[in-house]
């Protein structure tokens, strides 16, 4: 099973994997958009949760991304947190999940609409993945319309049960396969690949775009590492992006 990406860039949103050292951070974004997530989101019953179920909880994720199963991303504009969204390997073989949401105070700029469409292309860096999945709630139209802007397929509609309060139970699938994403419009082009060495988050130091096999500078989804390790099977020649991971050892400020 290929290494899930924990660090994803776009034109304004940096996607890192949560770390238990961010918290705070997340509990605090959480926490300010309680009442907007609630409806939608099943995972908000547990909330508010303690700092240690939190931190917890963090470390689960972190198991899963090592396993390579799943992996659930801050997205930061500069260092504000303004959403989440994830990786999730529940819709089957060869099938990556994409999963967001968006700060309460944060709505409505195309954050949403960006994550789903880097992580789009990050999928299809992952040695195993043919194909992408997004699924909402039918009454959840605002989130429906993401996939539809970006091109997916509608894939239909299924019964299940309402996970939220304003859920209705009907569940809509929409798809994208890799050959469909490399040859749509809709994927990130190279005109916003951020400055190599200039993404603070990390603070690793400059990249020379040598370090990410010559590819950094002219691709759309630019990923750097300081020291970089590019863990087996990434491919980061390819024209839609690169994503790998740091490793461990290196003290990676993340
Ligand atoms: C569903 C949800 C993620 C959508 O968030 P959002 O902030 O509205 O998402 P986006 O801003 O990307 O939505 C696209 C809108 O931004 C606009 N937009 C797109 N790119 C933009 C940009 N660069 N700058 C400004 N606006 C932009 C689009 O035109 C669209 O506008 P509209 O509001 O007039 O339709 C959010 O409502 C949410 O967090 N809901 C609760 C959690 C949830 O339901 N998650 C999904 C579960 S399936």
């Amino acid at each position: 099973m290929g290494v899930l990406p924990e660090v994803v860039i776009g034109p304004r949103l940096v996607l890192r994997r949560w770390q238990i050292s961010d918290m705070p951070i997340l509990r605090d974004a959480i926490q300010a958009s309680i009442d907007h997530l609630r409806p939608w989101m099943s995972w908000i019953e547990f909330e508010p949760l303690s700092d240690d179920d939190r931190k917890a909880l963090i470390g689960r994720w972190e198991d899963d991304w090592e396993a390579g199963q799943e992996v659930v991303f801050g997205a930061y504009e500069g260092d504000q947190v303004v959403g989440g969204c994830g990786f999730h390997r529940r819709a089957g073989p060869k099938t990556l999940e994409i999963g967001y949401w968006v700060h309460v105070d944060h709505l409505r700029h195309g954050y949403a609409s960006e994550m789903a469409r880097i992580l789009t292309s990050a999928a299809f860096t992952v040695p195993d993945i043919e194909r992408v999945e997004i699924h909402h709630d039918k009454a959840n139209t605002r989130s429906g319309a993401i996939p539809e802007a970006l091109g997916y397929h509608f894939d239909g509609e299924s019964r299940v049960k309402p996970h939220a309060p304003a859920t209705i139970g009907i569940d809509v699938a929409w798809s994208m396969t890799k050959n469909e994403w490399h040859s749509s419009s809709r994927r990130p082009l190279g005109e916003w690949a951020p400055a190599v060495g200039d993404i603070p988050q990390y603070g690793l130091g400059p990249v020379s775009p040598g370090d990410v096999g010559g590819a950094a500078g002219d691709l759309g989804l630019a990923v750097y590492w300081g020291e970089v390790e590019v863990a087996e099977g990434y491919d980061l020649g390819v024209d839609h992006g690169g994503v790998g991971r740091v490793p461990p050892s290196n003290g990676a400020q993340h």
